[in-house]
């Protein structure tokens, strides 16, 4: 049965019935798309806190038990028995694949892993300390200019096969632009790798040295990458899906998002926690960080802490701090100070009236950068590991909006507060 919500124009003292949806989880919506035709008003969230931009079937996220669901499967459970890629085939198809699909899958994937050469030469446009978040929104951008093929997003082949070779390129173009900052030549995907592997050997490979792949930073990094995939309609995927809902080119929404991406309130946390720590240095300094946090003058943040979302713990964040622990444990460098110190600034924070208050928890990005950082990954990649990971997430989110019957330009309103209308001067006033 649908059910209403009345809303009335106490100026007027007409009342608008306004229809309310409920979807499989989470709280109702209420649809207010006629508000303004009918009752000339317009609703105002900045920030978003309030307002469902769309109707999704992908991810599910209940931010007081800290829930977190792909196509309706625990995270727990797809972190334990799932990897990458069959994750990202559930996001996009919405099911688990059998073992001929994901075959199929990983064939695609596997193929499309290469770039056009001449993209190769992208790379020495460069600067050789560009910041290689700020070579990836350049390359992954400039896609669409080598692949006509598969930009008539009307067509459902070509948003596939443009879905298929985003999620494919991401670890080469994210290589490519770490090796372009290190002066090293730029490697090849190698078809007999996994997702992770390939991704490894293209950053550490070197022509005068074999590399071999730790098992254990492998499969810690597929894991991660799992974990990273999705997460509903946050910064980034708002943008792609914004980008996407003007007709853009999907290479170009991914672009988009890539840069939002980047921020360091969304996916650049992961570096400024590293960071961060770094600064803090030592535990007899957490008292003076966690007071600066709370000072409404300082524009410090503890970065790694508090979600728009979760006013949980964030299940992800609890899931890398444990494989962190086992990396740390399988690579014999189980006293890495940094991550003592990780664990006393969260054991500090969390017993803090102003953190229990404002429901500050350690989210996905508070222990990410350490893994990342144990598993041999630079700082200034890791926002970039969060891309390619996000990307499975980001193409899943455009194809459904592409694909969404309701579907239309992205166009929000505003409440105007600047000067009313004023006269331009007239010659010789003053
Ligand atoms: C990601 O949306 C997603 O799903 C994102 C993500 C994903 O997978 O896509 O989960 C990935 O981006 C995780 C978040 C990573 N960012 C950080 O760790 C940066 C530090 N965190 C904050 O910048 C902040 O918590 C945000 C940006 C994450 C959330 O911001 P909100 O929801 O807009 O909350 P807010 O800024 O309005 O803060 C609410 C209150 C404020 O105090 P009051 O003005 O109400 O008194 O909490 C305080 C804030 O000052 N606060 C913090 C804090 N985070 C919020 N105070 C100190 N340190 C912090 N980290």
């Amino acid at each position: 049965m649908e059910t209403k919500l009345n809303i009335t124009d106490p100026e007027t003292g007409k009342t608008l019935e306004l229809p309310v949806r409920r979807g499989t989880r989470g709280p109702p919506v209420v649809d207010i798309s006629r508000l303004y035709q009918d009752l000339g008003y317009f609703t105002y969230d900045p920030g978003f806190l309030s307002t469902a931009s769309c109707s999704s079937h992908i991810t599910f996220i209940d931010g007081e038990k800290g829930i977190l669901l792909y196509r309706g499967y625990p995270i727990e459970q797809l972190a334990e028995r799932s990897h990458f890629l069959e994750a990202a085939y559930l996001l996009l198809y919405g099911e688990l694949p059998s073992v001929s699909q994901l075959t199929t899958f990983n064939s695609h994937i596997v193929h499309h892993s290469m770039i056009n050469e001449s993209l190769r030469s992208f790379f020495n446009g460069f600067y050789y300390d560009a910041h290689p978040m700020a070579t990836m929104v350049g390359v992954v951008g400039s896609l669409s200019a080598f692949y006509h093929d598969s930009t008539d997003i009307h067509n459902p082949e070509h948003r596939e096969v443009a879905a298929l070779r985003m999620i494919a390129k991401m670890p080469t173009i994210a290589a490519a632009s770490y090796k372009h900052s290190i002066g090293e030549p730029i490697n090849y995907p190698k078809n007999d790798l996994s997702y992770a592997g390939n991704f490894l050997h293209m950053m550490f490979s070197r022509p005068s040295e074999d590399y071999e792949i730790d098992p254990v930073v492998e499969k810690a990094l597929d894991l991660i990458f799992l974990l990273h995939a999705d997460h509903e309609q946050n910064a980034s995927t708002s943008t792609v899906r914004l980008a996407g809902s003007t007709g853009a080119n999907p290479f170009a929404c991914i672009a988009s998002g890539i840069a939002a991406l980047w921020g360091p309130a969304h996916g650049g946390a992961n570096e400024a926690v590293l960071n961060m720590l770094h600064e803090i240095g030592r535990a007899g300094r957490i008292p003076e960080f966690i007071a600066r946090a709370k000072n409404k003058s300082d524009p410090f943040r503890l970065m790694g802490f508090g979600h728009r979302v979760y006013k949980n713990y964030d299940p992800r964040a609890r899931i890398v701090q444990r494989a962190y622990h086992d990396v740390l444990t399988k690579l014999g460098n189980s006293d890495d100070p940094l991550f003592e110190l990780a664990l006393k600034l969260e054991e500090v924070a969390l017993k803090d009236e102003y953190f229990i208050e404002h429901k500050l928890y350690p989210n996905v990005d508070f222990y990410s950068g350490l893994i990342y950082k144990a598993l041999g990954i630079p700082t200034n990649m890791f926002t970039v590991m969060f891309a390619i990971a996000r990307t499975a997430g980001w193409v899943a989110q455009w194809m459904e909006m592409i694909a969404e019957s309701e579907q239309r330009i992205g166009r929000p309103r505003q409440s105007y507060v600047g000067p009313a209308c004023r006269q331009y001067p007239a010659a010789g006033d003053d």
